[in-house]
């Protein structure tokens, strides 16, 4: 393996660097099938060219370059998403990609011949930034999500999933996903476990069960001068003490808690307002943990509802149950890689293929820790270990 591999991954991460990059916040806004991400994916098929890797499409907006016959079964999956949450870091998502592309190199300067194909994987809204759904590509492709749930999506624009796809999604692929005999996702680490530790590669064991959760809550709209304090009916009090709960009920069982998105009617300094929808984002160790950290905040909602004379509706937006990685895969990659094991809180759509295929995932120090944000990080000699670790964990499963 080469030693100008830190160069070579610059070089190649300055290609896409500056696409869909805000210039004041420093973070990223490629949001699925929008034009930035639309680029990345024209990055994508030129990457594959310039490697003789025809690109495949699924119907649903997943993109797949191929070494080996596209028909052929037991072939390695790689790859992870381009798109990514307001204002996001550079290296959640396109990382994955990048070190597919740049794994494929390696293995191919170093006389590689894989026994299986290997194909490289980008999959559509995997934040879920866009269309609400977390991991919506790789749900389309099994069949976890169906097609007529995600084509009627709609983002805040008005425009429907279908529509940004330019179809209605093929759904559920069960003889493209039967041809995958294993898929390997490179990731950012999304926390500190790495930092100060002397390994920039980890292995992943397992994702924490979470999911997403949305509060309406309707109150009336009014003046702010002239409603007197007892007659008012209004929703920011019921969302404020549930962001509140939330947080409390959280660190009671050693969960995670987030209400990191609000909208509200009419957003008007001085009128009282008739609506507030929050999102819940929860997440914990275990699915009992989970489901009774949930209701434990819907109950102080709706109790706090009752007094503050307002409405809600609580809708379920998306689960995705607790996910042990293949243990004996993982086992086989720390060892081949002298890699530590870890479980993380973040979902990935590694998560929602690992109950169809054998899964594993492999995380690059994060000197920061910090992800979703701007401040997300990872030096460019931990991106080429982690690329090295990738192609020998390709090599030793398309090889082996
Ligand atoms: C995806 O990054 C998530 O964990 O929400
Ligand atoms: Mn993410
Ligand atoms: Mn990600």
């Amino acid at each position: 393996m080469s030693d100008d591999l830190p160069a070579r991954f610059r070089t190649l991460w300055d290609e896409i660097a500056p696409v869909g990059r805000d210039a004041d916040s420093g973070g990223y806004l490629r949001y699925a099938l929008t034009e930035p991400e639309q680029e990345l994916r024209a990055w994508f098929r030129a990457q594959a060219e310039r490697r003789a890797m025809p690109v495949t499409e699924d119907g649903n907006g997943n993109l797949f370059a191929h070494w080996g016959d596209p028909e052929a079964p037991a072939a390695v999956l790689t790859g992870s998403h381009f798109d990514s949450v307001p204002h996001g870091g550079a290296y959640d998502g396109p990382l994955g990609i990048v070190s597919a592309f740049l794994a494929v190199d390696e293995l191919r300067a170093a006389g590689v011949t894989p026994g299986r194909p290997l194909v490289l994987g980008a999959f559509v809204e995997e934040e879920g930034a866009r269309f609400g759904v977390p991991c919506l590509g790789s749900r389309l492709l099994t069949g976890a999500l169906s097609a007529e749930r995600a084509a009627g999506l709609r983002d805040a624009a008005g425009v429907s999933f279908a529509e940004a796809l330019g179809d209605r999604p093929a759904g559920a692929r069960p003889e493209l996903l039967g041809r995958f005999g294993a898929f390997v996702e490179l990731h950012v680490e999304q926390g500190r476990a790495l930092a100060d530790t002397d390994a920039p590669v980890a292995v992943a064991s397992a994702i924490w069960p979470h999911g997403r959760w949305r509060f309406d809550v309707v109150g009336e709209g009014n003046h702010a001068g002239t409603t007197r304090m007892a007659d008012r009916r209004d929703p920011m009090l019921t969302y404020a003490f549930t962001v509140l709960a939330a947080n409390k009920e959280a660190r009671l069982r050693g969960a995670h808690a987030t209400v990191g998105r609000v909208a509200v009617e009419p957003n008007a300094t001085n009128a009282i307002p008739s609506k507030v929808t929050g999102w819940l984002d929860a997440r914990a160790a275990d699915p009992e943990t989970l489901a009774g950290l949930v209701d434990a905040v819907r109950g102080k909602l709706a109790e706090r509802a009752r007094r503050d004379g307002t409405t809600v509706t609580v809708t379920e937006e998306s689960v995705t149950p607790v996910v042990a990685f293949d243990g004996g895969l993982a086992d086989r990659l720390a060892t081949l890689l002298d890699a530590p094991v870890l479980a993380t809180g973040a979902g990935h759509d590694a998560g929602v293929l690992a109950a169809y295929l054998p899964t594993a995932m492999l995380f690059v120090r994060n000197p920061t820790g910090v992800s979703h944000s701007p401040a997300e990080a990872a030096t460019d000699d931990d991106c080429a270990a982690g690329v090295r670790a990738l192609a020998r964990a390709l090599e030793e499963l398309t090889c082996r």
